[in-house]
């Protein structure tokens, strides 16, 4: 087999990214260019991302960082094998911007058009950068996605679970807006918990117990409004704790909800040769104490915990770029050029 290259769009949320990656013919992966801009700054003001203002900003960036993109691999157009562009799930808006995009130049260069799925670009991200082999478990944790999923092969998914009503950074997101710290709340409420008590609140650990692999994090996010309403006026100590409290409420169940899953994964898998492997990818995943009690975790349960660098774990179009590689590799057909975006898309 020949080495493979693909240009990847990734425009699904908040962040406008193109990246040109390789497949050598022994299956390992090359980013030849990868570039992401955030919109962070266009949607901090208003608290969370504001779909219109997404797309419009799409719009203006995707055509220069795909010139980068490509300008990085020192490729031409013409030199990738083709192209790939996520076509969901997200906002419809980006999704239109850059699944249009990537067909109007798959028509113009004659490529082969992969339309990717995101979730699959998250899944398989741990091939490209740590060689993992099928099957694995992936703990997706995002804005959007609180899942855990069983990766059989490409194109062969199991959800096993999946949250009931906020995704976990949503949870993170609404926690620092009801203690008053900015957006995007993950990394404040992280860095607020360091210099706080996490013993000082009980809050409560949805779904621990269950046998199903569902989580829930709406009933977090109401025992911390009650807390602040209980504290008026709140002191930088207080919000300290209630992060610190929060945090260690989400870690422990965590570690009740995947240990659960490690377990099951055993069950299925009962002559599994080696260690099994864990993955993480979304941006919660950048959370150092949740990483610390997913690495604990895996050691005693014999699974490697596999974080691939923040910026694969964040949304990213080398992702995107793999997600098609990995579909070319395994003779998986390329999409008619009338496939549609659709914002949902389990
Ligand atoms: O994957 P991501 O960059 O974007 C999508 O949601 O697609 O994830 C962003 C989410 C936000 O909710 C943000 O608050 C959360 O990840 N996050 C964190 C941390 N850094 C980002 N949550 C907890 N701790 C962090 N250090
Ligand atoms: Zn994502």
């Amino acid at each position: 087999m020949e080495p493979l290259r693909i240009l990847g769009i990734e425009t699904s949320c908040d962040e406008t990214a193109a990246a040109v990656v390789l497949r050598h013919p022994d299956g390992r992966g090359e980013i030849l260019g990868d570039v992401v801009l955030s919109q962070l700054d266009e949607h901090s003001p208003y608290g969370g991302v504001v779909p219109e203002i997404a797309a419009r900003a799409h719009v203006d960036a995707l055509d220069g960082l795909i010139r980068e993109a490509l300008a990085r691999a020192d490729l031409p157009l013409s030199g990738v094998d083709a192209i790939a562009a996520t076509s969901g799930p997200g906002l419809i808006g980006g999704l239109i911007v850059g699944l249009m995009t990537g067909k109007a130049m798959a028509r113009a260069a004659g490529k082969p058009l992969y339309a990717v799925n995101h979730l699959e670009g998250h899944a398989l991200t741990a091939r490209l950068t740590d060689g993992l082999t099928f099957p694995y478990l992936m703990l997706l944790v995002s804005g959007g996605h609180t899942q855990l999923v069983l990766v059989r092969g490409v194109g062969d998914y199991v959800r096993w679970g999946t949250t009931i009503d906020d995704a976990l950074g949503e949870a993170f997101d609404k926690t620092a807006k009801l203690l008053g710290l900015p957006y995007p709340g993950g990394p404040a409420v992280e860095a607020a918990a360091l210099s706080g008590d996490p013993k000082r609140f009980a809050f409560p650990r949805p779904m621990v117990g269950e046998t199903r692999l569902d989580f829930s994090f709406s009933g977090l996010k109401t025992a911390v409004r009650q807390a602040a309403e209980g504290l008026q006026p709140v002191s930088e100590q207080d919000v300290s704790d209630i992060a610190a409290s929060f945090q260690r409420a989400v870690s422990r169940t965590l570690e009740e909800r995947i240990g659960r899953g490690l377990q099951r994964f055993r069950d299925e898998f009962p002559a599994f040769e080696g260690r099994p492997a864990l993955v993480v990818a979304g941006g919660v995943a950048a959370n150092k104490a949740l990483r610390q009690t997913l690495l604990d975790l895996c050691a005693k349960n014999g699974f490697d915990f596999v974080a691939p660098p923040i910026r694969l774990c964040t949304d990213n179009a080398v992702m995107i770029a793999w997600a098609g590689l990995e579909r070319m590799a395994a003779g998986l057909p390329a999409d008619p050029l009338d496939v549609q975006p659709r914002s949902r898309w389990p």
